[in-house]
């Protein structure tokens, strides 16, 4: 990595963090919530906490506050559980998950911190799951958007940056590891169906949020890995392109262009899929344009032609934090995920590329000339305590440096990006490796052992440290991005 100069951010730039409700909160059956899908599948993630206490941040979030106002943040990106706000069937509002969420919005914009709402981020409520069998069930649009309707009505006079699906395309990619395939007999047709539906529920948002909010704005979460080819043979630039249709373009398209492209229709067609489309959906879709996206970005991938007799290989994702453990994919006939040389990898198998995120602001202001805002980036490592009571991350720091020089980078280039939100603020639960796999500028004093060995939050401390990062990451927000802790040259 070569720094040229220093880029400049607007005036205006947002700089915060941000995270997940069941990943962060804890709490999950305190003050009326029930629980979601997501609890019951973290506890099958052993030796790894589950989520019941998480961070603690449903007991601790003023003092998060503090800490997220003294390293200087201007802005704080999280989710709202479903089950902590509509814990059953009956669908009464739970004034406690009101009041919880109330508080903590009242606690940022007292500190200045702008909150950007995240409404579906894995986590639908066991309830819905009981009584209609989960995602493949068209009901569930009606419920998402009383939710929705729920939280703007609640919310919406103070909460005007608004996201409507986290990550839409990774549950559909990896339905399995985030638990929305539950209950499906046949993925390949089904997890389409799935699709669908959670399109027709992002699109109830929006129109919902444009609706009841006044000034309010909303986009959908994409989570982008760039594609690049493995060689300039040609084959492999159509592996790369299909792997970037099939992982994450054809969602934004749809997202853009309101309709499903041809390459998708002539996909479905192709392989006798039914997608359950009903009369009126394509005008519910069509009605629903969005403002601007939320951009997730921590890696590239790369892809390489796959011949239609290539033995088919499934994505299996390191699981253990021990380099070598994940698999890349083969898809028959559409493409192959491969080992790129270029790059370093963390220990979960993740390449560390900073110019993914340059690439992907590039990218998708080229395709959609859309406002963006960078809500997930980060860097999952092991840590601990060190002898001095410090947390050193180093790496952290690099990695966060090298990503940010290059949102300054695509500003240049002519991109809108209008802010920057690092996973995470605090360390939190990884989707798959608990607190083995930290994100945080915040260090949380426990380990996967300490939570599984507690029956309540109450019998630990969960002491916040804050790590070099946060330090680091202080310095550089409040000069809005010209305090690199680093020569330039
Ligand atoms: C994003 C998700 O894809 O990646 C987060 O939105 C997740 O929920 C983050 O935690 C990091 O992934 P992981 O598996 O390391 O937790």
């Amino acid at each position: 990595m070569y720094y040229k100069h220093d880029p400049k951010f607007p005036d205006d730039f947002l700089w915060g963090a941000s995270s997940a409700a069941w990943q962060v909160e804890g709490g999950t059956l305190e003050d009326g919530r029930t629980q979601a899908i997501i609890d019951l599948n973290s506890k099958t993630k052993q030796p790894f906490a589950d989520n019941s206490i998480a961070a603690g941040h449903y007991y601790h979030y003023k003092q998060d506050v503090a800490l997220m106002a003294e390293c200087g943040f201007s802005s704080y990106r999280f989710s709202l559980s479903w089950s902590r706000i509509i814990p059953a069937e009956d669908h009464k509002i739970n004034p406690k998950g009101i009041q919880f969420y109330n508080n903590l919005i009242d606690e940022l914009l007292k500190n200045n911190i702008t909150p950007i709402v995240t409404l579906y981020h894995y986590d639908m409520p066991c309830w819905i799951e009981k009584k209609y069998g989960g995602w493949l069930n068209r009901a569930v649009i009606d419920e998402f958007e009383y939710f929705c309707r729920v939280c703007f009505k609640e919310f919406g006079d103070r909460v005007k940056y608004w996201l409507s699906i986290n990550e839409q395309n990774m549950q559909i990619v990896y339905g399995h590891w985030l638990g929305i395939s539950k209950g499906c007999t046949n993925w390949f047709e089904q997890k389409w169906q799935i699709n669908h539906i959670m399109n027709l529920c992002h699109a109830k948002a929006v129109i919902a949020c444009h609706e009841m909010v006044e000034n309010g704005k909303i986009g959908p979460v994409p989570g982008m890995v760039p594609i690049y080819p493995e060689t300039c043979k040609p084959m492999d630039q159509i592996a790369a392109m299909n792997a970037e249709e099939f992982t994450e373009k054809i969602w934004n398209d749809t997202y853009v262009y309101r309709s499903y492209s041809n390459f998708l229709q002539n996909y479905w067609k192709n392989n006798k899929i039914d997608i359950g489309m009903e009369s009126g959906d394509e005008e519910l879709m069509a009605k629903a344009q969005i403002d601007f996206f939320a951009v997730n970005c921590y890696r590239s991938n790369t892809a390489k032609d796959a011949l239609p007799e290539a033995e088919a290989k499934e994505y299996l994702l390191n699981k253990k934090g021990q380099k070598g453990e994940l698999q890349f994919p083969t898809n028959p006939g559409e493409f192959a995920l491969t080992k790129n040389p270029f790059v370093e990898t963390n220990d979960w198998d993740w390449e560390i590329d900073p110019s993914a995120l340059r690439y992907t602001l590039r990218y998708m202001w080229n395709h959609y000339r859309l406002p963006m805002i960078i809500t997930e980036n980060g860097f999952g490592m092991h840590e601990s305590v060190a002898d001095d009571g410090r947390v050193h991350d180093q790496a952290r720091i690099d990695f966060l440096r090298d990503n940010i020089y290059q949102v300054g980078l695509a500003i240049e280039d002519g991109c809108e990006v209008w802010g920057y939100n690092p996973w995470s603020f605090t360390d939190l639960l990884s989707t798959g490796n608990g607190m083995a796999k930290r994100y945080g500028l915040v260090y949380i004093d426990v380990t996967d052992d300490q939570l599984n060995n507690v029956q309540s939050a109450k019998e630990l401390e969960l002491k916040r440290i804050k790590k070099d990062s946060f330090y680091w990451y202080s310095k550089l927000i409040k000069s809005n991005g010209s305090d690199w802790g680093k020569e330039m040259n």
